[in-house]
């Protein structure tokens, strides 16, 4: 084996198949990044963990959350589902409206309650048994909070929309009891009711 002269003091006695190994020193600002790294993390876990003078994750989401609040307030708060007067409108250009909504890309209604609202993840929007109610501020409700727990946004994906499309929303489901769509959803008895009165009761029921 060849060796220049600086590498022989350096030549280690182990071999190991015919593999010998050179003892080279880790370089100095290798070395130096070493050491900084740990006194950052040891400076880093008394700011945050120790002494608690940083705020942790969760604070800084709390603080973010808080002054997003400020500036654009909070959802609730915009446009309470109490402060409106939920109707049915039976126009033709609102049920179109509250259709294109339902198929639209940002609030994906169809892909969890079907092409035809006929169930899918989500239940069955054309039948008579509704879990969260059927007059026209629960429908409203249920669109606008969503039920996170289960998959469903506010307003359908997170993506905000007006009272007023809310409400085409809900003509739309009006518009569509009683449709007896292919492939619908069996309803969840442990859960849903019939719809007892009110604009969406369906009456051969
Ligand atoms: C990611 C899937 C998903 C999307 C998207 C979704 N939903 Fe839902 N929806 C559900 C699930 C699941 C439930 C049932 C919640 C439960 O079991 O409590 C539900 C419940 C409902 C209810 C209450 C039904 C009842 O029986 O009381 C209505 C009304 C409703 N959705 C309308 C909509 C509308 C309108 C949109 C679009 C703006 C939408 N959903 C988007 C999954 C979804």
């Amino acid at each position: 084996m060849k060796l220049f002269d600086d590498e022989k003091d350096k030549l280690m006695d182990h071999e190991y198949d015919g593999i010998r190994e050179l003892d080279n020193h880790m370089p100095t600002w290798w070395l130096w990044l070493f050491y900084f790294s740990i006194a950052f993390a040891v400076g880093y876990m008394l700011y945050y963990q120790v002494l608690g003078w940083g705020p942790t994750q969760h604070e800084e989401y709390e603080m973010a959350v808080t002054a997003a609040e400020a500036k654009f307030g909070s959802p609730e708060e915009a446009d309470p589902v109490e402060d409106y007067t939920w109707t049915i409108s039976e126009d033709e250009a609102d049920i179109a409206a509250g259709k294109e909504l339902f198929m639209s890309s940002s609030q994906i209604c169809f892909t969890c309650h079907g092409n035809n609202g006929q169930g899918m993840v989500g239940p069955n929007l054309t039948d008579n048994l509704w879990i969260h109610g059927c007059q026209p501020e629960d429908i409203a409700s249920s669109i606008i909070n969503g039920f996170q727990e289960q998959g469903m946004l506010a307003y359908g994906s997170g993506a905000k929309i007006s009272n007023e499309e809310v409400q085409q929303l809900v003509s739309y489901i009006a518009s569509i009891q009683g449709t007896e769509p292919d492939g619908a959803k069996e309803p969840d008895m442990s859960r849903a009711q019939p719809c007892g009165e009110g604009p969406l009761a369906q009456s051969d029921l």
